[in-house]
C-alpha cells in the first residue's frame, strides 16, 4: 500500500518474523494450558489480525470473545480514562482468559481491562501482547506473553492504524510524517485515529 506523499513507511518487523513469533507465543500458551480450555478476548480493532493468527496456532479447546474500548482526551497522550464501548457477549467466570492486544503503550488500556476482568472471577487471567513499547509506559502492567519489544516510534500495519489506514499491511512499519501532515484528528489518542509515537 502506498503511503500518502508526505508519509514514509519503513519496515520494522517483517511478516515472516511476526508469523514465527506468533507461532512461538501460541506454543507457549499451549504448553501453559495443556489439556485445558482457553478463552481469548480480543480488544477491537487493532488486535483482530494478531488474534486471528494466534488462535489458529493453539491446538486446544479455544473460545473467543471481543471487547471494544475508547479513551477520553484530546492530547496526543492518553488521558488514562478508558471506557468500554462493546462489552463481552458471555461470562468469563471460571475460565482461563487470555486478553489479546496488538500493542502495549502507556499501559492504561490493559491496566483498566485487567482490573475490570478480574472483577468477573475468571479462573486465570493472562495478557498476550504482540508489541511492547516500554518507552511509552505510564501505568505499570504485567503481561505474560510478549511478541516484540519495540522502540518509541509510531508503528502501523498488522492491525495497527493511522487514522484508519494501514491495518492490512503484512509487516509492522514505522510511519514517519511531518507534523503538519497529520490527518485530522490523528494527533488525538483514540481508536482508529491515534497518532501516538506508537
Ligand atoms: C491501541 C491498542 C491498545 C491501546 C494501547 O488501540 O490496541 O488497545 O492502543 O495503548 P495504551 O497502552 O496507551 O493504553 P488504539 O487506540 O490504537 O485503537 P485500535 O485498537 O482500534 O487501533
Amino acid at each position: 500500500m502506498a503511503p500518502d506523499a508526505r508519509q514514509r513507511l519503513t519496515i520494522l518487523l517483517r511478516s515472516s518474523a511476526i508469523q514465527r513469533r506468533v507461532r512461538q507465543m501460541a506454543a507457549r500458551i499451549t504448553r501453559d494450558f495443556r489439556g485445558q480450555h482457553v478463552h481469548l478476548i480480543g480488544v477491537l480493532n487493532g488486535a483482530s489480525i494478531f488474534l486471528s493468527d494466534l488462535i489458529r496456532q493453539i491446538p486446544l479447546e479455544v473460545s473467543l470473545d471481543f471487547m471494544a474500548v475508547s479513551s477520553y482526551g484530546l492530547s496526543d497522550r492518553s488521558s488514562g480514562e478508558v471506557r468500554v464501548t462493546k462489552d463481552l457477549d458471555t461470562s468469563i467466570e471460571g475460565l482461563n482468559v487470555i486478553l489479546v492486544e496488538d500493542i502495549l503503550d502507556t499501559g492504561f488500556t490493559i491496566n483498566y481491562l485487567q482490573r475490570l476482568l478480574l472483577q468477573r472471577h475468571p479462573r486465570a487471567l493472562r495478557v498476550a501482547v504482540l508489541l511492547d513499547k516500554a518507552g511509552g509506559r505510564v501505568q505499570p502492567v504485567k503481561v505474560h506473553y510478549v511478541g516484540f519489544r519495540i522502540p518509541n516510534r509510531f508503528v502501523v500495519g498488522y492491525g495497527l492504524d493511522c487514522a484508519g489506514r494501514y491495518r492490512n499491511l503484512k509487516d509492522v512499519c514505522v510511519l514517519s510524517l511531518p507534523e503538519d501532515a497529520a490527518p485530522r484528528g490523528a494527533r488525538r489518542r483514540g481508536r482508529s485515529s491515534a497518532l501516538r509515537a506508537r
